[in-house]
């Protein structure tokens, strides 16, 4: 079980640790781990002027799975787009093909009041989102600045999608489905897309529907991105998985998050066709709290059991693991960002030792 890690930017070392100190349990206890470091992002630039350095991706395509932290910081903003520590995500992503992005939204009940929806709204809240990652308008082709005829100049990028980056993003979305459904509940599917405006969104919903067929347990439906955006809020608990291309599932995915309460709370999963993955909060780097050990550190830990379970298919570890997050819930433990008025704040490190002793005992 190789597993390259790497930190990047912000408060990306800072979370990673609390995950590391998971790992080092899980391998006093026996498990097979292999761990290595790596630079990302920023750290990859400082390191060695590119936000992805070679030996980098090599790690990372040679190892089983990939823990990320989070890449950016105000340092780099004003950077050429290419050298930019988002590049370093991007490249990464196409590089081991990792285009099923999972991205759970699930509110703890604990957690109830941190939202800012209703109670009624969002308790027992449990849905998937299934982002396509490596396709659309992040990669197509053309794009960039030009300047037209008469000396303006024009932003300009590319929608694209091909029919079989499409269905096998499908085909995950309904196997997903599949595995969640419950003894009398069936999975569901809702895809969104624009169809009513945009070519390639229609044929996202001709092969979706085709994709279909082969699920006959699955109920699907299609919905508009804009509509889609609005029922998150109005009635989250409608949805079980939502299916989606790259960048509607960028925004939806942020929106999501919002409805648990905090993105601190939120991993992912990103995978290829073989369950290799790239696993990273959702959260960004947060380059105003880095460095503070105020970081809520439990997406990250809670990413690794997404590994345990589905790149290692070590399901009993990664229950192990989200009911020891769970158990440092229950315990009243808080990082600032989702703690209750009076209650107190503990910091990133404290998080990290208490899930690790629940954990263990
Ligand atoms: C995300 C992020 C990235 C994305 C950025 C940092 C490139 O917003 O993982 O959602 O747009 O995919
Ligand atoms: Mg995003």
């Amino acid at each position: 079980m190789k597993i390259a890690i790497l930190p990047g930017d912000g408060i990306g070392p800072e979370i990673i640790a609390q995950a590391a100190k998971v790992l080092e349990a899980l391998r006093r206890e026996g498990l097979p781990l292999e761990l290595e470091y790596a630079p990302i992002g920023g750290a990859g630039y400082d390191a060695s002027g590119d936000p992805l350095p070679d030996a980098t991706l090599k790690l990372a395509q040679q190892s089983d799975a990939v823990l990320l932290g989070a890449v950016g910081g105000y340092q780099y903003d004003a950077l050429p787009r290419l050298l930019r520590p988002e590049q370093g995500l991007l490249r990464i992503r196409k590089g081991l093909n990792l285009f099923a992005n999972l991205r759970p939204a699930m509110l703890y009940p604990e957690l109830a009041n941190a939202s800012p929806l209703r109670p009624e709204v969002v308790s027992g809240l449990d849905i998937m989102i299934l982002r396509e990652l490596t396709g659309d308008i992040y990669f197509g082709q053309p794009r960039g600045i030009r300047t037209l005829d008469n000396g303006e100049r024009q932003g300009f990028d590319t929608m694209v999608y091909s029919e079989s980056e499409i269905s096998r993003v499908a085909h995950v979305g309904f196997q997903i489905a599949i595995k969640r459904a419950g003894e009398n509940r069936m999975g569901k599917v809702c895809s969104v897309d624009k169809a009513n405006v945009l070519d390639t969104s229609m044929l996202w919903r001709e092969i979706v529907t085709a994709v279909a067929k082969e699920y006959p347990t699955v109920e699907l439906s299609h919905m508009y991105v804009d509509n889609a955006a609005m029922q998150l809020v109005r009635a989250p608990k409608q949805f079980d998985v939502i299916l989606t291309g790259n960048i509607f599932g960028d925004i939806l995915s942020d929106e999501a998050s919002m409805l648990t309460g905090s993105i601190g709370m939120l991993p992912s999963a990103s995978l290829d066709a073989n369950n290799k993955g790239l696993y990273e909060p959702c959260h960004g780097s947060a380059p105003d709290i880095a460095g503070k050990n105020i970081a809520n550190p439990l997406a990250t830990i809670l990413s690794l059991a997404m590994m345990m379970r589905y790149t290692f298919a070590h399901v009993n570890i990664a229950q192990r693991i989200e009911s020891a997050v769970r158990k440092a819930l229950q315990q009243g433990l808080r990082t600032a960002d989702i703690a209750e008025a009076g209650m107190e704040k503990i910091s990133t490190d404290a998080m990290g030792d208490a899930v690790v002793a629940t954990l263990l005992n």
